[in-house]
């Protein structure tokens, strides 16, 4: 992982983990681990879940994009497309539209971070 967003993932992944009491993370986290893919990939699918699934699911698909079951390995150009899409539209703030309910700043600070660190390594592509 990038050096220079490590330490400050370190942090923003306890802030999460508090957030969402996702409990392997927490053990993780506070045992000053590096927070492992898996827990990224998990992470991710907590943001989501709660800041995007609803308009982006199962049940609906806003502009064709569903993000329930996005890998967050980056395995051929399709999947690198979709990241960047979703990256774009939370770096401008875009998403989730400014009438819902809008992330913490450390939440999507973590998450762009995590984001930008897969797709700058995408994994056998
Ligand atoms: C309340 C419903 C709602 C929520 C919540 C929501 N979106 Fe959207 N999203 C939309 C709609 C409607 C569109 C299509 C129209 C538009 O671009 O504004 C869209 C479009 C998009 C697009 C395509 C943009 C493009 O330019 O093609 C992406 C990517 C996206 N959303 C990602 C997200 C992410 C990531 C989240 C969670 C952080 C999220 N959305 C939360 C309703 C939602």
């Amino acid at each position: 992982m990038n050096i220079f967003i490590k330490p400050l993932m370190s942090i923003i992944a306890t802030t999460i983990c508090v957030l969402a009491f996702a409990d392997a993370i927490c053990a993780q986290e506070l045992r000053g681990d590096s927070v492992s893919d898996a827990a990224q990939s998990k992470l991710l699918a907590t943001f989501f879940q709660s800041r995007c699934v609803k308009c982006h699911g199962k049940q609906k698909q806003n502009n064709g994009v569903r993000l329930d079951r996005l890998d967050p390995r980056i395995t051929d150009h399709a999947s690198l497309t979709k990241w960047q899409d979703v990256l774009e539209v939370l770096n401008k703030g875009e998403m989730p539209p400014e009438d819902q309910k809008q992330p913490e700043k450390d939440e999507l600070t973590a998450t762009i971070g995590l984001i930008t660190d897969n797709i700058s390594r995408p994994a056998g592509y």
